[in-house]
């Protein structure tokens, strides 16, 4: 009975998905009532049965419908919308649309129509919208849209219509918007746009219309009088002309006009009757090569604001060109490559005391050969317009002379709200941009980055250890403590990146006592060679970058006053490897806002996990391009991290504490974690993170979750992890089957052993016993068996001497209790130096040699007492000796005593302390516990 049962029910599901999967989007869920039904994107070749009546939108977009039967569409009563666009349309029956009385909108863009039956659109009086754009339309009968008095919006743009015949749109009222854009039209009818009069944007851009009188007879846009918008661009090619008479001067209403200009052209009084002419648009097919004093004589004390000029490869503005413009709030130059900036500067004669919203220079003058020089005359008529943005970028400036823009009292300094310089190539005198920071006027943004003059080779050559090729660099204020920068009020942006090449070194103390809302200060690549300052007076900076500087000497409070700091830029900083270690908990300890650290490409080696723990915020952490073998952040303590880039260090695999510490932030929101460029190694002792990699809802590398990374396996073999998931079994019995095979063979060792111990303890009894006798008078040494627990060994240079007999000694003895001897605190003077060190090293339980610069030179030190120490490494003693680096031993000089020694110290037993951690650091426990370890 069940069984039958479950037959049937299977049975009907089969035949369900079998019934719904010819036409997955009909169907109609009867309890959700819908009345919008998409059937878009199914590679449909004809329509499926419509025969439901209450559906009001119907999408058949990206299919490939070829046709449409008559009356297909007949029963959707309540139709409002439908869409068959991109699709393959060729013809459409005539009574297609039949019974659609409430369509509103249809879309038939983008099919292969190239002819509408006549009286198509008889059976869909209420349309509003249509859409016909993107098909193969070579004319439109002249009665097609008859009767269609509610359309609205009618795009027939990308067709291949030649001539817009007389009365085509007579029967349009209503028509407020109409494409015929990127057509063939070669003509206008006189009466081609008769009817038009509620029309208020044509688009006849893209088409072949001249500019001339028997394209655009005398008053063809005579019923255009609510026009506002005209797109007519990229229609005439020919370099002279002149407009058209008794065309224009129709458009009473225009308030912007997109048209093709000649190279000496002149809006002539026709274009005077533009009485609300707003916008001059001349981007699309520019050819001006002259702009003469007469050129835009129509719009003399006309409402003109907006004026574009680009790409017209203009030589030459006159003086006048501009003026009478009394409206002109807005002058865009751009792609002018031919013309020097000085040129632009200089036509803005016409615009002297006006009040402006913006001048833009962009891209003028930037192929000529030579740089261009703003001085005090370039700039004479600039200085003169109250203008609240200014830009002139990738323009080729290479200096803005100091009095250039800051004469006293000049409108422009008072109000001038934002600056423009970026893309240039400023170089050397910088103090107008000084004096622009420090003015007291309405500044809110300044920028002025990438300038392409401080070199790449440059930043490298100050982020590289190499400190020869820094010399040259160094240049600046060495005596200068305090500067203090007093910037104008509501200065909010400040970029200087990569302007003032050689900045350096900072002083100590940089004030900014007005600048209360500055919120971005980009100072990257700016060539410091020194970061041992402290920013004041930036509580409210947001956003700071000091990428590409070299920081070698930082200041621990550098970062004390900036209390709103989220987003903070260390890349590229030079710091050194083990900076972090010790002493990124000070530097950071204030900015408890911190979202975005980025400490990439700094070569960074150790970074204590908990330094950043105060940043309880972040959700961005870059460590990328260092050289990181751990994860050097407690992720633990970053609820909201959402992104840490790991990517391009020396990572090897990840922890299983590591994994699920990732796991349960990708369990919060999204988290995604780069590891892209490490040398990841898929062997037996981490296969569990080839399978994490694989199953983590983390996100890797953004590229999903099934990210593939290389990896080396146990026997070095490249590999990736993609293939070792691929062939998870064979790695997996690889792995367990060599611990197996571990197993076996001692267990059978043990057997024989066991054989052979019986044997000989049957045959030689006695003398065993006596051998144990003696082996227990020699058990394994003990810690207190020594006099002291560790015999210190350093150079004999006083700051060496004050590391160990002050620092080492307070906290090893003081907090730790262990027992030290320091041979400045017992040898006797006069004693012979190389019996003693013999002797203290035997009296000592560990030897604590601390590393140094001055102690990689110190014969004895180096030499002498290193030998006795790796001497004094035995196999009942190999934890023996502990090594202490105070310096990055990549610096050091070769030592090679020392390189022997290592070779024999277990890894465990090297310490990289700094030589200013506080006593409370955990390297010091780490240390104490490593003297007073016993061993089993
Ligand atoms: C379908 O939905 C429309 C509005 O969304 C509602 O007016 C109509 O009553 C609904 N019909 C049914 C049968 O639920
Ligand atoms: C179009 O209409 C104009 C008058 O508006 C008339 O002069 C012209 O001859 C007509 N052209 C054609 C081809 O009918
Ligand atoms: C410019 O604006 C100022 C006020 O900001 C006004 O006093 C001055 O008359 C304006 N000048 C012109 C030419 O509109
Ligand atoms: C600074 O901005 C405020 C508010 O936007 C404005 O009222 C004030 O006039 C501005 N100060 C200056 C010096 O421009
Ligand atoms: C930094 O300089 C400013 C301006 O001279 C001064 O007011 C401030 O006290 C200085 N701060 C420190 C900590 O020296
Ligand atoms: C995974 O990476 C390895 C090497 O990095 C490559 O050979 C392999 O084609 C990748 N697999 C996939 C599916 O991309």
């Amino acid at each position: 009975m069940i069984i039958l049962n479950t037959f049937a029910w299977v049975a009907l599901f089969v035949a369900h998905i079998v019934s719904t999967a010819t036409s997955p989007c009909l169907v109609q869920d009867e309890d959700k009532n819908e009345t919008a039904v998409d059937c878009s994107h199914l590679l449909l070749t004809s329509l499926p049965p419509l025969d439901f009546y209450d559906v009001t939108s119907l999408d058949f977009s990206f299919n490939t419908l070829s046709f449409l039967h008559g009356s297909s569409f007949s029963r959707l009563t309540q139709l409002g919308h439908l869409d068959l666009s991109h699709n393959v349309l060729q013809t459409l029956d005539k009574q297609s649309f039949q019974g659609l009385r409430e369509l509103r909108k249809l879309d038939l863009s983008s099919n292969n129509l190239s002819d509408l039956p006549s009286g198509i659109f008889v059976d869909v009086p209420n349309l509003e919208v249509l859409k016909l754009d993107h098909n193969k339309l070579k004319t439109l009968g002249r009665d097609i849209f008859r009767d269609r008095t509610h359309l609205r919006h009618l795009d027939l743009g990308n067709n291949d219509l030649q001539v817009l015949n007389n009365d085509t749109f007579s029967h349009l009222p209503l028509l407020t918007w109409l494409g015929v854009g990127s057509n063939r039209l070669e003509r206008l009818e006189a009466g081609a746009m008769t009817g038009l009069n509620s029309l208020i944007s044509l688009d006849l851009s893209h088409n072949h219309l001249s500019l001339i009188a028997t394209v655009f007879p005398p008053r063809v846009f005579a019923s255009l009088g609510k026009l506002q918008v005209l797109h007519l661009e990229h229609n005439d090619d020919s370099q002279n002309g002149e407009y058209p008479d008794n065309v224009f001067n129709d458009l009473v209403s225009l308030t912007s006009l997109t048209i093709d200009t000649f190279s000496d052209m002149n809006f002539g009084q026709d274009f005077a009757a533009l009485r609300n002419i707003h916008t001059l648009d001349f981007s699309g097919n520019c050819k001006i090569r002259h702009l003469a004093n007469d050129s835009l004589e129509g719009f003399k004390n006309s409402s003109l604001t907006f004026l574009h000029f680009e790409g017209c490869g203009m030589n030459d503005i006159e003086l006048c060109a501009f003026c009478e413009l009394l409206s002109l709030k807005q002058l865009w130059i751009i792609d002018q490559h031919w013309m020097t900036p000085n040129k632009a500067l200089e036509s803005l004669y016409g615009l002297q005391f006006q009040n402006m919203t913006e001048i833009l220079l962009s891209n003028v003058g930037d192929y000529l050969q030579f740089l261009h020089v703003i001085d005090s005359h370039s700039a004479r008529f600039l200085r003169n317009i109250c203008v609240s943005s200014l830009s002139m970028v990738h323009s080729g400036l290479q200096r803005l002379a100091g009095n250039a823009l800051t004469v006293r009292n000049s409108p422009f300094l008072n109000c001038i709200e934002h600056a423009d310089f970026s893309q240039n190539r400023f170089m050397g005198d910088t103090s107008a941009f000084v004096k622009l920071i420090t003015s007291k006027g309405r500044l809110r943004t300044l920028s002025l980055q990438d300038q392409h003059t401080f070199s790449i080779g440059d930043a490298q050559c100050l982020v590289s250890q190499d400190f020869g090729c820094k010399e040259d660099l160094v240049i600046g204020f060495h005596h200068v403590t305090t500067i203090v920068v007093n910037t104008p009020p509501n200065l909010t942006y400040l970029n200087i990146s990569s302007v003032f090449p050689h900045f350096n070194p900072l002083p100590v103390n940089i004030t900014f006592p007005s600048a209360t809302k500055l919120e971005a200060l980009d100072l990257s690549y700016l060539g410091m060679a020194n970061c041992y300052a402290t920013w004041y007076g930036l509580q409210n900076l947001k956003t700071f970058n000091l990428n590409g500087n070299y920081c070698f000497n930082i200041s621990e409070t550098m970062f004390d006053f900036l209390d709103s700091l989220k987003q903070l830029g260390l890349s590229r900083i030079g710091i050194s490897p083990d900076f972090f270690l010790s002493r990124g908990w000070r530097l950071f300890q204030n900015l408890d806002r911190l979202e975005a650290l980025d400490l990439s490409r700094n070569n960074l080696q150790f970074a204590d996990p908990e330094m950043l723990r105060a940043q309880t915020r972040l959700t961005k952490l870059d460590f990328s391009f260092n050289r990181f073998q751990t994860v050097p952040v407690n992720v633990d303590n970053h609820g909201d991290l959402k992104m840490l880039d790991l990517s391009h260090n020396f990572l090897t695999t990840l922890t299983s504490s590591e994994q699920s510490a990732l796991d349960s932030l990708a369990g919060r929101h999204t988290f995604s974690l780069k590891l892209v460029g490490n040398p990841l190694e898929c062997a037996c002792y981490n296969l569990d993170m080839v399978q994490w990699l694989w199953h983590t809802s983390v996100s890797l590398d953004g590229e999903g979750r099934e990210a593939n990374y290389t990896c080396t396996t146990g026997s070095g073999e490249i590999t990736s992890t993609e293939r070792v998931m691929a062939q998870w079994m064979s790695h997996w019995r690889h792995c367990v089957g060599s611990q197996i095979f571990g197993i076996a063979m001692s267990a059978f060792l043990l057997q024989i052993l066991s054989i052979v111990v019986v044997f000989v303890t049957a045959r030689s009894w006695t003398q065993l016993c006596y051998a144990w006798k003696a082996v227990r008078r020699h058990r394994l040494p003990r810690r207190h068996n020594f006099r002291r627990d560790a015999y210190v060994v350093y150079s004999d240079v006083e700051r060496d001497v004050i590391l160990a007999c002050v620092k080492l000694r307070e906290v090893l003895e003081e907090i730790y209790s262990v027992r030290l001897l320091l041979p400045d605190r017992e040898d006797l003077p006069g004693s012979v130096k190389a019996e003693t060190i013999v002797q203290h090293i035997d009296h000592s339980w560990k030897v604590v040699l601390l590393v140094t610069r001055d102690f990689s030179q110190d014969e004895w030190a180096c030499g002498f007492t290193v030998q006795q120490a790796q001497r004094s490494i035995t196999d009942t003693m190999p934890d023996r000796v502990i090594v202490v680096f105070f310096e990055e031993p990549r610096v050091l000089p070769a030592m090679p005593s020392l390189r022997l020694l290592l070779r024999m110290v277990p890894e465990r037993n090297i310490l990289h302390v700094h030589r200013d951690t506080p006593p409370q650091h955990p390297v010091w426990k780490t240390l104490a516990d490593l003297i007073t370890r016993e061993q089993s």
